[in-house]
């Protein structure tokens, strides 16, 4: 793109763009000493902390932190590469192009990548005529066909199979005149280690043609039909083939996804095969690569909203949380579909068909409840350090939510943890206050927070606990309110359970067996008990009421739990049982009021 002409093309744009004006358009900026201030368009906030400069032509945003100047601006807030926005604001503005001139080494490129394609569609029908027109092809039909795909779908997506030799394709190749070098540059054919000379780079595999936005094919995957490693092979980057960027299956998916205005977002191209095949036409792959904000962008010139699905494995969710941190910025609208039944989607539409999908797609979950139910099931919330966990791996997620989604979670999150929503707030402001990425990494911030969090119940667990200890007699009473596993404070728990183990086995306990027995973290809990004085008050004449605020906040924990299973049936259509929750949840909920009532009464 850059020429003489470009860049004096580009310096009459700039010159001419008032970086006021173009964002102004987008957002009210307000004059604050020499900068403007407004709520940042590329990320969910309340108080402004985008600002721009006219003096320097920047913008730049402290919470984001976007920023550039008004052709970054343009590039990123209508989803178009920097040099598109050139052209976009040159039309704005009624700047007429530049002719261009293209040197050489230009022409050299465009020829080169011209060469390219070419030589990639060439392989598309080699690698897919040796799959269906020839012997060679035939374990590969096989194993497709095993796997539940058509015919149809084999054309449709040109699959194709690599034979099992070290030449085929070069020589096939070469014969019809392509230098070894092109192929080369295609990443059709490798170099030997020692250099002499080349060898196909796929071999015995099914093949996968991967095309960009305009269906021209840029690279393969090829994967084994057994269970051999690597289980997919691509093909290495080149002038046409970034993976990063790539998404596979948008030049198909991208008419359907705007018609449907979102896009779901697979991990494997298999999965997006089987899915478009199904008649789930608004699917795109990532290559295996974690996502990236390009891959958010390029989604999001075709529609404003993206659905996650991922396969449902350990790695997968993990991977989606990843991904849900980085298309936060962007300011998309994000759901994520966790796949029931079966590893991944392909799985779950081969076994329950695309009508069941399109229900799932329909009930995503938020991000939100996405989040929140991957922290909750990935921390032990009895523990000071789970709860911490949770509420750290929250606090992102809040501060990018609209006004009434924060209300609910903080809500939420109060009660499952039971912590007071103050401390919430707290951390809320705190993380504006921080940069957001230092906050997922400050450990400082992590325990002043085990600190804050939750005092209350800590100390009431003490006080039980130390009853529990000087008179075993009071294990039946707490028991009888919380059964001791579900105890809400995990050292506490390893403690009355380890004076319960003693008691029935008829042994005594002391201070030193215990310290031999329990968890280094229990064991200085359980000295800290016993030294302590409880602020001068016996702990016997407090028991009633810690005993009451341990129940009070096993209950929460239960209510809540019923809830979450509510709305999960509900989501699977599964009302009657979803009912059956709720019906139990709010009788909790009556119970926790009764017990409060007789607190303060
Ligand atoms: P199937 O077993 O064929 O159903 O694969 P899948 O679609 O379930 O893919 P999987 O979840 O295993 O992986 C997702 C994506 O990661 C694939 O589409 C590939 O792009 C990439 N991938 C997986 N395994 C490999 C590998 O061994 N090497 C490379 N380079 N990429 C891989
Ligand atoms: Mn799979």
């Amino acid at each position: 793109m850059r020429s003489p002409e470009w860049d004096a093309f580009t310096a009459r744009v700039r010159e001419s763009s008032d970086i006021l004006r173009v964002v102004g358009a987008y957002v009210s900026l307000k004059q604050k000493g020499n900068n403007y201030w407004a709520c940042c368009p590329f990320h969910n906030e309340k108080t402004p902390s985008f600002s721009v400069s006219p003096d320097k032509g920047l913008f730049y945003c402290f919470g984001c932190h976007a920023g550039g100047d008004v052709f970054k601006f343009i590039s990123m807030i209508e989803n178009v590469n920097y040099g598109e926005a050139i052209k976009l604001q040159a039309e704005r503005l009624g700047i007429p192009l530049p002719s261009r001139k293209r040197d050489a080494k230009e022409i050299a490129r465009d020829q080169k990548i011209a060469d390219m394609q070419k030589v990639m569609a060439m392989a598309r029908d080699f690698f897919h005529s040796c799959l269906v027109n020839t012997r060679y092809g035939v374990s590969g039909l096989k194993y497709l066909h095993g796997r539940g795909i058509n015919d149809d779908t084999i054309k449709n997506f040109a699959l194709g199979f690599a034979p099992n030799s070290f030449e085929k394709l070069k020589n096939a190749f070469m014969k019809r005149g392509i230098s070894e070098q092109l192929l080369l540059d295609c990443g059709l054919i490798k170099r030997r280690q020692d250099g002499s000379g080349t060898y196909d780079t796929f071999r015995n595999r099914v093949m996968i043609p991967i095309a960009d936005e305009m269906s021209r094919v840029v690279a393969f995957g090829g994967r084994v039909m057994d269970d051999a490693l690597p289980k997919y092979l691509n093909s290495p980057e080149t002038m046409i083939f970034n993976k990063r960027k790539m998404l596979f299956g948008l030049d198909r998916a991208k008419k359907a996804i705007g018609n449907e205005k979102y896009a779901i977002l697979v991990e494997g191209y298999m999965d997006a095969i089987s899915l478009s095949s199904a008649g789930v036409k608004n699917v795109v792959a990532s290559l295996g690569t974690a996502f990236t904000v390009e891959h958010a962008r390029k989604i999001l010139r075709h529609a404003p909203e993206v659905c996650f699905c991922y396969d449902s494995d350990e790695a997968g969710q993990k991977a989606t949380i990843r991904a849900l941190s980085i298309i936060r910025a962007t300011g998309a609208k994000v759901r994520v579909l966790v796949v029931p039944d079966g590893k991944d989607p392909d799985e779950f539409i081969r076994r329950h068909g695309a009508d069941a999908f399109k229900e799932l797609a329909k009930n995503a979950l938020s991000v939100p409840d996405f989040e929140i139910n991957y922290a909750l099931s990935h921390n032990d919330i009895r523990t000071m350090d789970g709860k911490t966990n949770v509420l750290h791996a929250m606090i992102p997620v809040i501060a990018a939510s609209n006004t009434i989604e924060k209300l609910d979670l903080i809500e939420r999150l109060s009660r499952v943890l039971s912590i007071e929503d103050g401390i919430i707030k707290q951390e809320l402001s705190h993380y504006r206050g921080a940069d957001a990425g230092s906050y997922a990494e400050s450990s400082v911030r992590k325990r002043k927070l085990v600190r804050s969090v939750d005092d209350a119940v800590m100390k009431a667990g003490r006080v039980v606990v130390r009853v529990a200890w000087d008179d075993v007699g009071t294990l039946a009473h707490i028991s009888s309110l919380v059964p001791i596993d579900e105890f809400p404070v995990a050292t506490h728990c390893e403690i009355l359970k380890y004076i319960m183990a003693c008691d029935e086995k008829g042994e005594k306990y002391d201070e030193s067996s215990a310290m031999a027995n329990l968890s280094e973290e229990a064991a200085s809990e359980l000295s800290r008990i016993l030294t302590d004085d409880f602020a001068g008050e016996l702990p016997r004449d407090i028991y009633d009421k810690c005993a009451k605020v341990i129940y009070l906040t096993y209950l929460k924990m239960l209510y809540e739990e019923h809830r979450i299973k509510a709305d999960e049936l509900e989501k699977q259509g599964k009302s009657d049982e979803a009912l059956r929750e709720l019906d139990e949840s709010r009788q909790i909920f009556d119970k926790i009021n009764r017990i409060k009532e007789t607190r303060n009464g």
